[in-house]
Formats: C-alpha cells, sequence, structure tokens
C-alpha cells in the first residue's frame, strides 16, 4: 500500500506568514484555490482576516466552503469564481495574495501576474508558485519527488521537459519580467529535484507591491 504522506498546507502557510507576516484585520487572496487547502491552512494560523478563494472551477470552491466551515472558519472565507488573467476584485483592494500549484495553469501567466499587482494596496504581499513548504520534513519531501518524477517520467520525454521548464527559476524571472513587476525575487530551484536544500520551498515568486497603481 502507498504510504500517505503527511499535509504540506500548513508548512506552505508558515513560508507564507515568514514572507508576508502575520499581522491581523487584512485582506487574503488565495488564487486558483482549488479546494481550499492553503488559503483555510492560513485563515488557521493568523488570528483573524478575512480570505477570499478564488478559483474558475464552481465545484471545488463549493467543496472548500464545506471545509471552511468543518474547521471552524466559515465566517471568514469568502469564495469567488474568477481567474488570475481577469480577477473581479478592485484596484488595492487586498493585501496578500498567495497562489499554490496554479500558476502553471493560468492561460496568460504575464497579464495574470499583472492584475495581482493591480488589485494588492500599497505595501502588499505576494507569493505565487509551489512547494511544499520548508519545514516539510526531508523524508517525505524526498518521496514525494519520487512519485512526482514517476509520474511525469510516465507521460513521456516531452512532458518532463514541459513540466520543469514551466517550474523554472528562468521561467520564473521572465514572466515577472514580461508583467513588467518592478522588483521581485524567485526563491526556490524548480519541482523536481529532491537534493537542493531549497526544493523543500519549492519554486516561489515574490514581491511586495511599492507603487501605486495611479503613479
Ligand atoms: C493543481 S490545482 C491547485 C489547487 C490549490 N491551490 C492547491 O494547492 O491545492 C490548480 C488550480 O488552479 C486553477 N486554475 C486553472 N486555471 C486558472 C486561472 N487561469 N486562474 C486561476 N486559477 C486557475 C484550477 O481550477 C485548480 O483549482
Amino acid at each position: 500500500m502507498t504510504e500517505t504522506l503527511p499535509d504540506y498546507y500548513p508548512t506552505v502557510a508558515e513560508d507564507v506568514i515568514a514572507f508576508c507576516g502575520d499581522k491581523g484585520g487584512r485582506v487574503w487572496v488565495d488564487l486558483g484555490a482549488g479546494p481550499g487547502g492553503l488559503g483555510l491552512a492560513l485563515l488557521e494560523k493568523v488570528s483573524d482576516g478575512a480570505m477570499v478563494l478564488m478559483d474558475p472551477n464552481a465545484d471545488s470552491l463549493g467543496r472548500a466552503l464545506d471545509t471552511a466551515r468543518q474547521r471552524g472558519v466559515g465566517s471568514r472565507t469568502v469564495a469567488v469564481i474568477g481567474s488570475a488573467e481577469s480577477i473581479p476584485l478592485p484596484d488595492e483592494s487586498v493585501d496578500v495574495v498567495v497562489s499554490r500549484g496554479s500558476f502553471y495553469f493560468w492561460g496568460d501567466r504575464a497579464q495574470g501576474l499583472r492584475e495581482v499587482y493591480r488589485i494588492l494596496r500599497l505595501g502588499g504581499r505576494a507569493m505565487i508558485g509551489g512547494g511544499l513548504g520548508s519545514g516539510y520534513p526531508q523524508w517525505a519531501r524526498q518521496e514525494f519527488i519520487r512519485r512526482r518524477r514517476e509520474s511525469v517520467a510516465a507521460k513521456g520525454a516531452e512532458a518532463v521537459c514541459e513540466f520543469a521548464e514551466a517550474r523554472s527559476p528562468e521561467t520564473f524571472r521572465r514572466l515577472a519580467t514580461e508583467a513588467g513587476l518592478p522588483s521581485f525575487e524567485v526563491m526556490g530551484e524548480g519541482g523536481l529535484t529532491a537534493d537542493d536544500p531549497k526544493t523543500g520551498i519549492g519554486i516561489w515568486l515574490r514581491f511586495t507591491k511599492e507603487t501605486a497603481n495611479d503613479v
């Protein structure tokens, strides 16, 4: 029987909080939230504030809202159907945008990044990419990557190249530059290695909004 690996959302949430802080009263967005794993883990770790779970898939959002209620954070959670390329939120309306495991599926990733920048308030932060969290146990990280390598390799050599390219630091840097982000950093090495000490962090684009939209 295949061993179940530990949940990675709490360790990813810890990395997000290390970058974005845990100040209360903020509006968070989990973009491409799916069933809400990261957004709900964050709500459980920050004392107050609200989480907007956003995804084009209404079924996933319905499941996320059920889970939020079961975990006692339902009153701090809202679900919005939407896509990164055209986020249905006003300019400068949110404090933090997180997105895990979704960036690779956006049809126009640079446009999605421009939209994230647009909705952030001045001083707001974003962390976009994928990974297991730097505190995820080493043994589980190695096993996760072993299974991932196996499943991607089963799709053929071209799929391996595409998978690696979509998650490479060079691709992240290129897209952030194309989006016109004034400053940013890319953390981690990619999605297919367990040997690099940064693998637990995964691959993340992090930035802070330092200039208002109308400047
Ligand atoms: C692999 S799932 C990740 C879900 C969740 N963030 C997680 O870490 O478990 C990818 C998600 O991205 C969503 N997605 C696909 N295209 C998107 C887009 N253009 N904008 C926002 N989300 C998108 C999918 O509907 C799906 O829920």
